[in-house]
């Protein structure tokens, strides 16, 4: 099974551009392009919120726009620049979500268990995971111990070193990673936030962060470091699980360039 994980597409209104610059809709359909040419074909879609810029009605439905070109099922979250019942109202259609409280569910009924968390605070930049969300993830990883198993989430359950990140990180990481090393089936833990590739050992298992489909977060380590994003190319992740070999995530560059070139290729030499 392969699960491409796409995120923070960050989807603005039609005509409209994220900080005033970037085309967020045009990367994503650019993303799209390259995951409907992927072969073999991604099974299932993640998405690990922000998947619109600021919660409209009209945002979502140019999101779900692009998304309906994909012929294979999507699971979606929110993060924060997600409106709760919007993104609940948009996504009803897709039957997963449930009809109050959190946007939180589980997946069956593939080779991997898909547990989808909700980290969100209504109006803040950073997330939360209180006793009540965190005691519904240890239930529901209960229910199935021996079935290898994806969390997603929006805000990444560790820290950074990206400071301006890390100061509106996830409240309740540490009882997180707590309940996750109870249920050592839990294969990779999926998140978006921070808009690059990173990659932490969390509860005993691996989190990783996947790039944005638009823009990136400035790389920059210093503990003085303000917020800025940059144009390095957008990325998707395809995670593989191969039943026997385990898992492995590739990060899939958006972009072009230039052409597969074979190994047996000689200069000069005619094809
Ligand atoms: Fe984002
Ligand atoms: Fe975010």
């Amino acid at each position: 099974m392969i699960v491409a994980h796409l995120t923070d597409m960050h989807i603005a209104p039609p005509g409209g551009l994220a900080y005033g610059a970037v085309d967020t809709a045009g990367c994503l359909a650019a993303c799209l392009a390259h995951l409907r040419g992927l072969d073999p074909s991604p099974d299932a879609v993640v998405l690990t919120g922000d998947l619109v810029e600021r919660g409209t009605d009209a945002e979502y439905e140019r999101c779900l726009g692009l998304l309906s070109q994909l012929a294979m099922p999507v699971y979606a979250i929110p993060g924060n620049h997600d409106e709760r019942e919007a993104f609940r109202r948009s996504f009803a259609y897709a039957g997963y979500l449930p009809a109050s409280g959190y946007l939180q569910y589980v997946v069956e009924n593939w080779p991997l268990r898909i547990v989808a968390l909700d980290t969100v605070v209504a109006g803040a930049v950073g997330g939360a995971l209180d006793d009540g969300r965190l005691e519904w993830l240890d239930a529901r990883l209960a229910e199935r111990p021996a079935m290898p198993t994806l969390v997603m989430m929006h805000h990444p359950p560790f820290v950074t070193g990206l400071t301006y990140m890390d100061a509106q990180g996830l409240a309740g990481m540490n009882e997180f990673a707590t309940v996750v090393a109870r249920h050592p089936q839990v294969e990779r833990i999926l998140c978006g936030h921070l808009h690059r590739a990173i990659v932490a050992r969390v509860g005993g298992t691996v989190a990783v962060v996947a790039p944005s489909t638009a823009y990136q977060l400035a790389l920059d380590l210093r503990a003085e470091a303000a917020g800025a994003y940059v144009m390095e190319p957008p990325a998707i992740y395809l995670h593989q699980w191969r039943h026997g070999q385990g898992m492995a995530s590739h990060l899939s560059l958006v972009g072009d360039f230039g052409p597969v070139r074979s190994f047996t290729e000689r200069p000069g030499r005619a094809p």
